[in-house]
């Protein structure tokens, strides 16, 4: 949905206030400052008065128009609707400056062009687990007595589900009216139907999508029902037995299909004319009750922003959503606070050094996690506007989303180099970790009960388990491998672009380096058959430790045998037989490595070099053969400092990697200085 006008800065704020939400942006499209266009605005009441007559909300609305706007006009009211229930407020059609001296008045609160929604389609009860003799059906009665609206294209009464055979008259509540043209058309089942179409204007009838939501609703039973022959079948209504009240608010034209401010006017209606449920099948993004925003950083201690314990005393929270910054106490700790403080929601933002990396908790209200930079963008926000609001939209679980850049590093994950052993490149390889859902031991709403149930956490305690779970399906399908090689081989294969085809990122969504990655992410897929590993025998491992310096009684204890190094070969750090190269330089240094063929018999494999800047890669041999499986190649890597090396600090990095017809087997680089 494009908002289709620019927006006075306040307005525009709040739109990408909502974004945040979406976790998308809307650009703006320029409109002349003097285009009429309809807008929603939000008012507060004038103190110390209750408006109780509708006249009174009427003139209080009329009195933020324009001077010359403000009597009722017949033909060209710029009033469209004055909300009574749904928002405190009214739908107007102004102008972009109009709007602008609008917002200088007192008790304003917000305008923003109002949206045009997109019909969408509901289930069938089969699908929810519904049963005509038991369950929720029946426990329920079938919704006997209670009163669907359904804001929608409106319906074609004579539809058998729409019979009022068998019903019992609407409850006593029922305050609504049948403003069909044939007012017959109306019974038991049909309670209502109201028309809203002051901002769409009549366009065409959209009674076909609204037939079927409403029936889908609460359409009657109906035997041999069937589509085209189709699906023969008994159809009936998610609750067979209840009333309908039709609001009829779209009018489907191309692109704008229902006008907010007519689907506020039907919501409003039903709610004065008593129903139980509005059923809005719409492609919703909304409706929304904005809320008051607060940040949590006005309270009185200087450490309030973080929502501590006592943070919000004397600050007025509720009903609002606060803003609070991450840090010191736990997330959903933070949330519990908001929420005993009579808040309505949280809105949490990173510190900076958290970046981009959001997570989902399973939080005591409703709550959004945002990054550092849209935290203070939604700080100057609030600091921008008397009546900053803020809305939480829910968008349910969004799978393989293309638009978004998973994988990506969280800034929790473990970060290299090592500092332990420099001639090891740290981290490996990365895996699943962020908002991973998993068995759980306690009930969510009681931790001290015990239940078996599902938990959301994140953390590389949870990416850790991901790839050990690899590793034992690499180990069942090749259980004569050793260790190394399981692990050269999901390294080799790892994968270091996103679902969208580009660089990993990292929290502040940049390219992650390869002391985020390693060798990138795993592939299980590809693991399974990397062509070509690098393995290590336990005997290589002594070699290491005495090359790293190690006493003879140190390495013993390690291997649980006497060792005396003197005796060993020893393996300077970097020579290890490993599947990455972490190379401190001084003028030019030479490893060797040797890799064992377990792809296909008769393989040919050429070197493919990504040299790190500043440094200059050479392989020999550039090509290895291989005439048979489980065949041993070894070849020499020298890496040699480039008379311009300024671009080695703090380091830099490459990759070389041996591909053949079939396989590529991928090594990264990373070079400091000596
Ligand atoms: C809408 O279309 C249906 C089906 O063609 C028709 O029965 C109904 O009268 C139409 N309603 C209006 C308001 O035009
Ligand atoms: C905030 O500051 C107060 C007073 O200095 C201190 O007692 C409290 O522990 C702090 N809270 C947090 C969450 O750091
Ligand atoms: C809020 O506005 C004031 C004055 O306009 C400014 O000094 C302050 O830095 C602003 N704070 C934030 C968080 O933007
Ligand atoms: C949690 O469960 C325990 C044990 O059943 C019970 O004593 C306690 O009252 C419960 N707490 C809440 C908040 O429901
Ligand atoms: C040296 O390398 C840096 C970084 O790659 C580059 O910006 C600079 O122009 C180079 N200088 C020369 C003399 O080549």
């Amino acid at each position: 949905m494009q908002p289709r006008a620019t927006m006075p800065a306040a307005t525009s704020s709040l739109l990408l206030l909502l974004s945040f939400f979406f976790f998308t942006f809307h650009v703006a499209q320029t409109t002349a400052n003097n285009d009429l266009q309809t807008y929603i605005i939000q008012v507060g009441n004038p103190q110390g008065r209750t408006l109780a007559e509708s006249e009174d909300v009427e003139t209080w609305y009329r009195s933020f128009l324009p001077t010359t706007q403000q009597q009722q006009q017949k033909g060209n009211d710029r009033l469209l609707y004055a909300y009574h229930d749904v928002i405190s407020g009214f739908s107007a059609r102004l102008t972009p400056s109009e709007v602008k001296d609008m917002e200088a008045k007192n008790f304003f609160i917000s305008a923003r062009p109002e949206r045009s929604l997109k019909l969408q389609t509901t289930h069938s009860p089969k699908f929810l687990g519904l049963q005509q003799r038991q369950g929720v059906w029946k426990d329920a009665n079938f919704g006997t007595g209670v009163i669907i609206a359904v804001l929608d294209g409106g319906v074609l009464p004579s539809h058998p589900s729409f019979s009022g055979h068998g019903m019992p008259p609407p409850p006593a509540k029922w305050k609504g009216k049948c403003e069909f043209k044939d007012s017959s058309l109306c019974n038991n089942k049909l309670i209502g139907a109201r028309s809203f179409n002051l901002a769409a204007k009549a366009r065409s009838n959209g009674t076909g999508h609204g037939t079927h939501t409403a029936s889908t609703a609460a359409g009657a039973f109906v035997s041999n029902a069937d589509v085209l022959g189709n699906a023969r079948g008994t159809a009936a209504g998610i609750a067979p037995s209840a009333h309908l009240a039709i609001y009829k608010v779209c009018f489907p034209d191309g692109g704008v299909d229902c006008a907010e401010s007519d689907i506020l006017a039907g919501m409003d209606a039903a709610i004065q004319d008593g129903v139980d449920v509005m059923s809005i099948s719409k492609n919703s993004k909304q409706p929304e009750k904005q809320l008051p925003l607060v940040f949590a950083g006005a309270g009185r201690l200087s450490n309030s922003s973080l929502c501590g314990e006592g943070a919000l005393n004397g600050l007025d929270v509720k009903g609002k959503v606060v803003l609070c910054e991450r840090g010191i106490v736990g997330r959903i700790a933070k949330g519990q606070m908001v929420k005993d403080a009579g808040g309505a929601a949280m809105i949490l933002m990173n510190k900076e050094i958290d970046g981009f990396s959001t997570l989902a908790d399973l939080h005591v209200l409703p709550a959004a996690h945002v990054s550092f930079a849209d935290g203070e963008k939604i700080k100057a926000y609030i600091n921008s506007t008397r009546w900053p609001t803020a809305t939480v939209v829910f968008r349910g679980t969004t799978l393989r989303d293309t638009s978004t850049s998973a994988p990506a590093m969280l800034s929790v994950s473990s970060r290299g180099p090592a500092t332990q052993s420099k001639g090891i490149l740290k981290p490996d390889i990365v895996g699943p970790g962020a908002n991973i859902i998993a068995a759980w031991p306690f009930s969510l709403e009681n931790a001290t009960v015990t239940a078996p149930t599902f938990n959301v956490m994140t953390g590389t305690s949870m990416s850790c388990p991901h790839l050990s779970g690899v590793a034992a399906l690499l180990k069942g399908s090749h259980p004569s491998w050793s260790p190394a090689a399981i692990k050269s081989a999901m390294m080799t294969t790892a994968d270091v672009t996103n679902i969208a085809g580009k660089p990993i990122v990292d929290e502040k969504h940049q390219p992650a380096d390869v002391f985020a990655i390693g060798a990138g992410h795993v592939n299980p897929t590809k693991a399974n058959n990397p062509g070509l590993i690098y393995d290590i025998k336990p005997d290589d491992y002594m070699s290491y430790l005495c090359g790293l310096g190690y006493t003879d009684q140190q390495v013993g204890k390690i291997v649980r045998r006497n060792i005396k190094c003197a005796e060993q070969e020893k393996l300077p750090g970097g020579q290890l037989n490993y599947p990455s190269f972490s190379v401190t330089l001084g003028h030019s240094q030479t490893f060797t490595r040797t890799v064992t063929n377990v792809g296909t018999a008769s393989s040919v494999y050429a070197v493919k070099i990504n040299p790190p800047s500043g440094v200059y890669v050479t392989v020999k041999p550039s090509i290895l053969s291989f005439s048979d499986m489980n065949h041993k190649a070894t070849y020499a890597v020298t890496f040699t400092r480039a008379r311009n090396n300024t671009a080695i600090r703090p380091f830099t990095q490459g990759y070389i990697a041996w591909t053949s017809d079939k396989y590529s087997v991928t090594s990264p680089i990373s070079v400091t200085l000596q």
